[in-house]
């Protein structure tokens, strides 16, 4: 047997070889525990950031991390699990929306979910500004909700890949994130290790999103799903646009208000589109309608009959949240101030850019900078017009809502700066 040695590893990979499996299981499993240095991954990580990886290599990345943790077996529940990924973006309350109206039509969903880092929003963070949900249940409990009601959504387990928790951190901090096969083994290993046979991703695309172009997105889209047919996973990916925030509200419960009421059957155009898009392909998914439209149809029909929402009701009774809260939405907290912003002039908005109002919502307190940041659920910005809107002047285009005067007036001004508005669309 060959004695792996990391510094042959490093060497064959500077030199643009091909790793073997494993070659690429040593490094994957000596990591994570802690016997390869972060300098020597470093130079590994930096040498695949510059030299790519071929396909084989890229699977095998991905299987190697999704069992450095615990490998979740949900078979038990259904042998049509669907997962649902997104790569991120503002004002993204999809999960909240479209997972309970999904279940409501008879798709199983055991969803594990992630908090946010930076500008983009982490649907666990949502779900936890109901007062009351639990998101740290344990599996057997987790099993349980969905075996009960057809839908659990938790946060990811400590033990979920772990070593993408640590290559994600050191990639972050040698400026390394930004490579195709480390992106799709980071994404790919999550959901495998979350038990997902099926995937529905939502690959993201513009400002406010880690894909910049449309060509980018399309090329991530291909390369998960090659990978996923390596690795006997059926990946579906929908691109989708990240210019300006997804539906109008940004923030924690501000977006869990936003997610009720398009329950409730207020819904706006563009987080209608994306919901059901995405919805469309789970329900084919999970073998329950191959039409995509049909599928569409029924989404809506269960948005009227109220189905959706009774499912979002019974979740959220089930993971111990308090309903009143969603029953009665005024009951959410509220921050302080709520300070309109008003137009200067009329004309059509012609940009709202989503990564900018992000930070913005995450310098009120809605996100965090460093992972150990408490968050604010109440503070946030709402929008009240979108891209393409006639806005007349003294009209205003959004809601600041801030639990601090200061910071209140410096996101006001930074808001003019990044508001475009002209005379067409
Ligand atoms: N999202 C992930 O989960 N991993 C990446 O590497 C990039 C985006």
């Amino acid at each position: 047997m060959k004695i792996l040695n990391i510094l042959e590893i490093i060497e064959k990979k500077r030199d643009k070889k091909e790793l073997s499996t494993e070659e690429i299981n040593f490094f994957i499993e000596e990591y994570t525990k802690g016997n390869i240095a972060d300098y020597q991954a470093s130079a590994l990580i930096m040498a695949i950031y510059l030299n790519g990886m071929t396909e084989k290599e890229t699977s095998d990345m991905t299987m190697a991390m999704a069992k450095s943790g615990e490998v979740l077996e949900l078979s038990d529940l259904s042998e049509n699990i669907v997962d649902k990924h997104s790569t991120g973006g503002v004002g993204d309350k999809v999960s909240l929306i479209l997972l309970p109206l999904v279940a409501s039509l008879g798709v199983i969903v055991a969803k594990m979910s992630g908090r946010g880092l930076g500008f983009t929003g982490g649907t666990v963070d949502k779900l936890e500004s109901i007062p009351g949900y639990r998101t740290n249940i344990g599996i057997d409990e987790f099993k349980e909700n969905v075996r009960k009601i057809g839908i659990s959504m938790i946060s990811q387990t400590a033990n979920l890949a772990p070593a993408d928790k640590k290559l994600y951190a050191l990639r972050d901090s040698i400026n390394c994130v930004e490579s195709m096969p480390l992106i799709v083994s980071s994404i790919m290993s999550k959901k495998i290790a979350s038990g997902a046979q099926k995937i529905v991703i939502e690959v993201t695309v513009g400002n406010g999103a880690f894909m910049k172009s449309e060509e980018d997105a399309k090329k991530l889209a291909e390369e998960m799903i090659k990978i996923g047919k390596m690795v006997n996973r059926e990946v579906v990916c929908i691109l989708t646009k990240m210019d300006e925030p997804l539906g109008f509200a940004v923030g924690n419960n501000l977006e869990v208000i936003e997610a009720v009421k398009f329950l409730k059957g207020d819904m706006p155009e563009d987080l209608k589109q994306v919901v059901l898009e995405l919805g469309s392909n789970m329900i084919k998914l999970a073998g329950l309608g191959n039409d995509l439209e049909k599928n569409k149809e029924m989404m809506l029909e269960n948005i009227s009959n109220g189905k959706g929402y009774a499912k979002f009701i019974e979740m959220v009774k089930t993971q111990g949240g308090d309903i009143s809260y969603i029953e009665n939405l005024d009951k959410f907290p509220k921050s302080k101030f709520i300070v309109p912003i008003l137009s200067k002039n009329s004309g059509y908005i012609t940009n709202l850019p989503a990564k900018e109002i992000g930070e913005m919502a995450c310098f009120l307190g809605a996100g965090r900078i460093s992972k150990d940041d408490k968050i604010d659920n109440s503070v946030g910005i709402v929008l009240t017009k979108k891209v393409g809107d006639f806005v007349k002047n003294n009209e205003v285009i959004a809601y600041i809502h801030s639990n601090d005067t200061e910071k209140a007036k410096k996101v006001e001004k930074d808001f003019y700066e990044i508001c475009e508005i002209g005379n067409s669309r």
